[in-house]
């Protein structure tokens, strides 16, 4: 999916959180972004994933103008086509591991697929643990939780807010290599927001967000 960002703009009153940002993804194709806390990596990441709203410019993924869709047929599209890692993960408290793991799932009325689900916790260093309750697991393991969901119905665009934030190095090298692969495999665009460095440098294009755009 070739994800379309044309001169995209978004403020809060008057003070511009970013501006002229326009950025092309293609399938198959691995892209970091970064810049420094509070410039709007986040916001942008939001944005693509029509889960925020902006107020100049547009957002296309394969020719589907989402800021044309209404909040239905968004969130219709968003639960076919994307996978999110939220920086602050998002796992549901009341539901066990595999339940949210297999959310994406189910939010697409597709048959519990026990196997795909443990598949993709071992895939995270969570093998066994999907009977396990939130509140019972470390930050990191919460991290790999949301990043198995992300990818459990093997999305078309993937967006991951620094998503190996709270992983030791051989940890977060695991899950790039999972992210990586799902992109490279099935020809999913990935956008990736990271303040790593490591991370970062495997990226098919690095890109700095500041408040007047976005630059190699
Ligand atoms: N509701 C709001 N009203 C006003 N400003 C806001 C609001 N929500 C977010 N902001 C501001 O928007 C800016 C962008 O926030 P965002 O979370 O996208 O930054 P970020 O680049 O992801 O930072 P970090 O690296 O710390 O995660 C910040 O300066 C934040 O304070
Ligand atoms: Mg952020």
């Amino acid at each position: 999916m070739t994800l379309h960002l044309s001169n995209l703009g978004k403020h809060y009153g008057d003070a511009p959180v970013f501006e002229q940002v326009s950025l092309q993804v293609a399938p198959g194709e691995f892209v970091a972004i970064v810049g420094e806390s509070g410039v709007g990596k986040s916001t942008l990441l939001n944005c693509m994933a029509g889960l925020d709203s902006w107020d100049e410019g547009s957002v296309t993924h394969d020719g589907t103008d989402i800021g044309a869709l209404d909040g239905e047929a968004r969130a219709l599209w968003r639960r076919q086509h994307v996978g999110f890692v939220f920086q602050a993960f998002h796992v549901l408290p009341h539901l066990d591991v595999a339940q949210n793991v297999s959310l994406p799932l189910m939010l697409l009325g597709r048959p519990r697929e026990d196997a795909r689900v443990a598949h993709m916790l071992e895939a995270v260093g969570l093998p066994g643990m999907g009977a396990r309750l939130p509140q019972t697991l470390s930050g990191g393991q919460l991290q790999r939780v949301a990043i198995a969901r992300a990818l459990v119905h093997r999305p078309a665009l993937l967006l991951a807010d620094e998503p190996t934030g709270n992983l030791d190095p051989s940890t977060a090298a695991k899950v790039m290599d999972l992210l990586i692969g799902q992109t490279r495999e099935h020809g999913a665009s990935l956008v990736l927001v990271t303040h790593s460095e490591s991370a970062a440098a495997r990226a098919d294009r690095l890109l700095h967000l500041t408040a007047s755009g976005i630059r190699a």
